[in-house]
């Protein structure tokens, strides 16, 4: 029985840098439940590192399309371009963001305007236009996820303004699952453990973070990137039509710690 009934379904994945990218993880678990992708990428250097990544994958398996979502315009002609070449779409995965590295070097106090303005344009606002575009493809409902960390809720060193993007992230997921779900669209975020990847670099005391976690979360042990993106597949599949708004934790159960 194809309980995910993902086989064919077109899903969008933006945000696949390098081999760690969580991004790249889910897309080898979609290409395991059969779903035919279509990646965004920004850089030239991401472009040339998918190309690479997907040398083994049938190439009529998938696409792959430019989108800065700091730009509306490249936004939405990679939409527009998406939804002329593939008519349907039935999931976004959106696992992009950004900050300026001084601004998580720095006290919080120090945040600039246009530092704060920038970490919410590329990693909040981009799922707010990345819905928007959706939408119109998305005829036969749909599922959108997106990627956010406990410095959302919590406060953790050297997160600062991050963490604040990704307050706003989560937000935003609740107001557009209220919004959208009336069209079946479901939007959920994925709480992830800590990661290495080239994102997480920018993090200063990331490896910090990680000892704490294997030695604290309830699971004592840090999460894998495959887990995440299992949960992934999950929320993006038919296992989880009744589910929309949520912020779903894969985080070795350390959110749910006190001291
Ligand atoms: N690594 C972790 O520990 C961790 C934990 C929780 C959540 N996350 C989140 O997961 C998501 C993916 O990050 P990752 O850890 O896989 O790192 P990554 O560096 O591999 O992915 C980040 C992606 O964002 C893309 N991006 C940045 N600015 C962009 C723009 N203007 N337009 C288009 N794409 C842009 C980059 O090209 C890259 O592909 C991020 O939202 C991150 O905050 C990461």
């Amino acid at each position: 029985m194809d309980i995910l009934q993902l086989k064919d379904k077109n899903v969008i994945v933006m945000g696949v840098a390098n081999d760690r990218s969580i991004a790249w993880h889910i897309s080898k678990a979609l290409f395991d439940a059969e779903a035919h992708i279509i990646f965004t990428y920004r850089k030239e250097r991401s472009l040339s590192k998918l190309t690479k990544l997907l040398a083994d994958y049938d190439d009529s398996r998938y696409s792959i399309v430019q989108c800065d979502v700091n730009s509306d315009d490249s936004m939405t002609e990679a939409f527009t371009s998406i939804g002329e070449k593939y008519g349907t779409i039935q999931g976004l995965v959106h696992s992009v963001a950004f900050a300026h590295a001084e601004d998580l070097k720095n006290r919080f106090v120090e945040t600039s305007r246009d530092g704060y303005a920038f970490a919410q344009d590329t990693s909040a606002y981009s799922l707010i236009k990345a819905a928007q575009l959706v939408r119109p493809y998305m005829t036969e409902g749909g599922s959108i996820i997106t990627m956010s960390y406990l410095g959302a809720e919590r406060v953790l060193d050297g997160y600062n303004v991050m963490g604040v993007a990704k307050a706003a992230l989560e937000a935003n997921v609740r107001y557009l699952a209220s919004d959208i779900g009336q069209d079946n669209i479901r939007v959920n975020a994925i709480s992830a453990g800590a990661i290495k990847t080239l994102a997480a670099k920018g993090v200063p005391s990331f490896n910090k973070i990680l000892n704490k976690i294997e030695e604290a979360a309830p699971l004592r042990r840090n999460i894998t990137p495959q887990e995440v993106a299992n949960m992934s597949v999950v929320m993006l599949s038919a296992l989880s039509t009744g589910v929309t708004g949520e912020v779903i934790h894969v985080d070795a159960g350390y959110s749910i710690l006190g001291i």
